[in-house]
């Protein structure tokens, strides 16, 4: 096993809509504007990190990468000749790639179901205070951004691409029976105390991206944030209501283009040393009544 990726660090979109996000994102996520490219791209703090989430123009809405974090240049190359071995084509991203993410060095790569990831060290950390809505702020250090939800019609190949070749741990999985729609699975992984930083699923979505799940500090936090974007206009998906795996207490909504967050607070934090892995079919303890 190579070093294990420790963290998700940064989600790239490309949106269509660009002129639209920064009004979504501060006013509605919470987050604070950092940066404001030449070429029209944003980036987004909700910690300490220079960028945490940026988006580009594009003529399509679609994830443009997932960024994981691993301990140091070391690692880094112990990922990319771990992925090498096992047949993954690895690109070297170079200064101005690592420099638009805000980090010292990175990898490109892709997993079985096609998914656009990158794996880097050091990222760019700054001292400006931070203003982001949350009163509690968000939850980031080791368990990382929050979580991502991507799409693997292979899962067989893509979930044993994640735990045999980036070291993974499986937390859970599900099958999810939604009405109207054939059943599909889900598959829960980590790579920090975050009961899962990753999730894989069967079904498909024109973003490439399921989720992001960003972590604010409270329930209160929570229940502000549905009423801070309900009075803004944004898109909400569903009431609140609490998973059954993880136990977060959240609700979805939509960004511009498309692309959907959850919200949420309060989730397990495991450690493998006594964690077994479960089967679950209902992926709801409560709530997440459908709207709009
Ligand atoms: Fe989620």
């Amino acid at each position: 096993m190579a070093e294990a990726v420790r963290a998700l660090g940064y989600v790239s979109l490309q949106s269509s809509v660009i002129d639209e996000w920064t009004a979504f994102a501060t006013e509605g996520l919470g987050l604070m504007a950092s940066e404001t490219r030449v070429d029209g791209g944003l980036s987004f703090r909700l910690d300490e990190w220079a960028a945490r989430l940026m988006v580009r123009p594009g003529a399509t809405d679609v994830v443009d990468a997932v960024g994981w974090q691993v301990r140091d240049a070391l690692a880094l190359e112990d990922v990319e000749a771990h992925l090498t071995a096992s047949g993954a084509t690895v690109t070297r991203v170079g200064a101005e790639g690592a420099h638009a993410r805000f980090v010292e060095d990175l990898i490109a790569c892709e997993d079985p179901a096609g998914n656009r990831f990158e794996i880097f060290h050091s990222p760019l950390i700054v001292h400006d205070p931070l203003s982001v809505a949350p009163t509690s702020g968000f939850v980031t250090g080791p368990q990382g951004l929050g979580h991502v939800v991507l799409p693997a019609g292979n899962m067989p190949e893509t979930f044993d691409f994640y735990r045999r070749v980036l070291g993974f741990a499986h937390r859970d999985s599900m099958l999810v029976s939604p009405p109207g729609v054939p059943p599909y699975r889900m598959r829960f992984l980590s790579c920090n105390r975050r009961h899962h930083s990753l999730a894989l699923t069967e079904a498909e979505t024109p973003t490439r991206l399921r989720h992001l799940m960003l972590n604010v500090g409270s329930v209160s936090d929570v229940g502000v944030g549905f009423e801070r974007c309900q009075s803004k206009g944004v898109n909400l998906k569903t009431r609140i209501g609490q998973h059954s795996n993880d136990e977060m207490i959240s609700f979805y909504l939509t960004s511009p283009g498309g692309f959907e967050f959850e919200y949420a607070t309060g989730g397990l934090e495991i450690d493998d040393a006594s964690w077994t892995t479960r089967e679950l079919r209902e992926f709801r303890l409560w709530g997440y009544e459908p709207l709009g």
